[in-house]
């Protein structure tokens, strides 16, 4: 049986360099997406990053085209799937407007996102904006502008794709069924572990970047975290345990995965033998990556076509949803 084909939504705020924790969870199903022959929307979410970012605002755009850049040089392709900007389709902000008008208050005051920042960075007046506080209500109409019915996301977004969701509800209910209910999807590839054993991430100053030195990246590796019980090489280690092992698990082909433990679990080989296995693995996929990249690197013009491109097609989408969407209001 041929699979049915979906309406698939996703986007990243453009933040920076991207590690190698996102593109083995979030990137990848991106691509087993596209490759499933499914109408992929990628969107770089600039407006969403205007929400912390407004005091720098300048580097948004920039950031914007390396992060471009990375999705491209990762398969992500503008022949299979719409690349564009937020802030390149105005529709984005006005089906904003109209969902703020059915979202309740008490529903983002219960986002766990916002509850977090607002504990993490106090009361900031950086935070203390009205951007900030309806940020999944924007997210919402990024997916309902293209109809969107599974959205791929990393796990911290997903009380965001559950508001979407009651947006969506809500809007059905009262103004007729036009939004399919999107549904997140998580990748199913393990959680992966920074140098220092948190979760991999770019403000923890733990994370193994794609556009990093391949010199630096063997360097990190070796000084990366192991399993702490390991204090010798004639102590046994748990891979389970073991913060660096996680990067085996995306990296290493099976063989090399259960030579690895079997010798970790009998003190067969050192943690330098494992992170050796690792490099052998992982260091040829980041250079192919970063060889690609390069040819973007060249000049800006050809990732400014592709969102060019990619704003043209997007524009068609959600302009049709609009006037659905104000035909069901206003009749
Ligand atoms: N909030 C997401 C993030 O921080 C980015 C995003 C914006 C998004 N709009 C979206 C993700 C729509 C999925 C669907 O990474
Ligand atoms: Fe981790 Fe490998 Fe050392 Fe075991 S041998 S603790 S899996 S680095």
């Amino acid at each position: 049986m041929v699979g049915k084909k979906y309406r698939v939504l996703s986007g990243m705020r453009p933040t920076g360099a991207l590690h190698v924790g996102h593109l083995k969870s979030v990137i990848e199903e991106w691509l087993s997406f596209q490759e499933g022959g499914n109408n992929c929307f990628f969107l770089v979410a600039d407006l969403h990053a205007l929400t912390t970012d407004w005091v720098d605002s300048k580097s948004i755009r920039k950031n914007s085209l390396e992060m471009v850049k990375d999705w491209l040089a990762a398969g992500i392709s503008p022949e299979k799937s719409v690349i564009f900007l937020q802030s390149d389709v105005p529709e984005h902000a006005e089906l904003f407007t109209i969902l703020g008008m059915i979202t309740p208050m008490g529903l983002l005051e219960r986002n766990p996102t916002y509850k977090e920042a607002l504990e993490e960075f106090g009361n900031r007046e950086k935070l203390l904006n009205l951007g900030f506080f309806s940020y999944p209500v924007l997210q919402a109409a990024d997916i309902l502008l293209y109809k969107a019915e599974k959205v791929p996301v990393g796990k911290d977004q997903i009380p965001h794709i559950e508001i979407a969701r009651d947006i969506a509800e809500k809007f059905n209910r009262i103004f007729g069924n036009i939004f399919p209910l999107p549904e997140p999807v998580l990748s199913e590839s393990p959680k992966i572990l920074g140098s220092d054993g948190r979760k991999m991430s770019k403000s923890y100053n733990n994370a193994i970047f794609l556009t990093e030195d391949i010199n630096r990246i063997t360097e990190k590796i070796m000084t990366y975290m192991t399993d702490t019980a390991r204090k010798t090489r004639k102590d046994p280690g748990e891979p389970e345990r073991c913060p660096l092992y996680t990067l085996h698990k995306v990296f290493s082909p099976k063989n090399d995965r259960e030579y690895v433990e079997s010798g970790c679990r009998t003190a067969s080989i050192g943690c330098i033998d494992c992170k050796k296995v690792l490099l052998k693995n992982m260091l040829p996929e980041i250079e192919n990556f970063q060889s690609k990249r390069r040819e973007l690197e060249k000049s800006d013009d050809s990732v400014i076509d592709v969102l060019r491109e990619g704003r043209k097609k997007a524009k068609e989408v959600a302009q049709a949803t609009m006037e659905e969407v104000k035909k069901a209001i206003f009749g």
